[in-house]
């Protein structure tokens, strides 16, 4: 991370998310596929994170919240994509058996693949995990950075680390930071004012949206009633609840990352 964007992000490495990063170095050793989980609204941002960690290891791409991004963007992000690596794309709607079939389809020379799934906050990945291991009952975080726990299960001649990798991205740009903070991954009161003015172009700009973020968010919290004593608008309410509802998807199935040169630069520099 670069100092001048860590001005913009303050540190918030929690111990848990230090432990979770010991904890894949540790696995990783052990392992032969990398399920590289990104969000489908943001592929380079969520690509952003120590790649040659996994250099020597078979990458394949899982690209996820597809139901909350651009669905033409899906797919030619997914095209793009499986030049190299096998991808597939999925949402939280995806049936466990195209997921296993996938990745019981991914070459490799082991007999019983040892897998890990891994990416930045949120993205998913115990959603995922979830899913291969059949497992309904949700063990999942809405906070970025809640995971624990090392296991490795046996599903149908995989060979599954039940424990999420969490990745820290590594080419921090405001550009980065911005569209992080946009899907929720980056939680929002570590991030300042210059960051959520960025992210607020980028979804308006995506978002067909005229209005500045003064204006916007002056509307947006009139309408949710978020006043103050005097009936002025509560700036940091409407601008939490907004951001929140954003990386939520709820308003609108939006792709911020739209330039497929940009994936391979982050690959090749991370
Ligand atoms: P960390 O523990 O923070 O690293 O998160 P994670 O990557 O393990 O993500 P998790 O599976 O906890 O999911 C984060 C949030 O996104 C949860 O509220 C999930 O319910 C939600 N979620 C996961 N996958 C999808 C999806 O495909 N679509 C939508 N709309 N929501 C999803």
């Amino acid at each position: 991370m670069s100092n001048q964007s860590n001005e913009h992000v303050r540190a918030w490495y929690p111990g848990h998310v230090q432990k979770a990063k010991r904890q894949i170095r540790e696995n990783l050793k052990k392992i032969d596929i990398v399920v590289i989980v990104l969000d489908a609204r943001a592929p380079v941002a969520t690509t952003s994170f120590e790649m040659k960690i996994f250099k020597d290891k078979q990458r394949v791409f899982l690209l996820n919240k597809t139901d909350l991004a651009d669905s033409e963007y899906n797919k030619k992000w997914a095209c793009e994509i499986a030049k190299l690596y096998p991808t597939l794309l999925v949402n939280k709607d995806t049936k466990r058996k195209e997921l296993l079939t996938f990745l019981k389809s991914v070459p490799t020379k082991y007999a019983n693949p040892r897998i890990a799934v891994v990416g930045v906050p949120n993205v998913g990945k115990s959603t995922i995990i979830n899913k291969i291991l059949g497992r309904h009952k949700a063990k999942t975080g809405a906070q970025p950075g809640i995971t624990r726990g090392v296991q490795w299960v046996n599903v149908e001649g995989l060979t599954v680390l039940d424990s999420p990798g969490i990745l820290f991205s590594e080419i921090f740009s405001k550009d980065i930071a911005a569209k992080l903070l946009l899907i929720g991954s980056l939680p929002i009161e570590n991030v300042d004012d210059e960051i959520f003015d960025y992210a607020f172009k980028i979804y308006a700009s995506a978002a067909g949206v005229q209005k500045d973020i003064v204006q916007f968010l002056e509307e947006y919290g009139r309408s949710r009633g978020l006043l103050k004593k005097g009936g002025q608008v509560d700036y940091e309410k409407a601008k939490t609840l907004f951001f929140k509802e954003v990386s939520e998807g709820k308003h609108g199935r939006l792709t911020y990352d739209t330039e497929f040169e940009k994936f391979w630069e982050v690959l090749k520099n991370g």
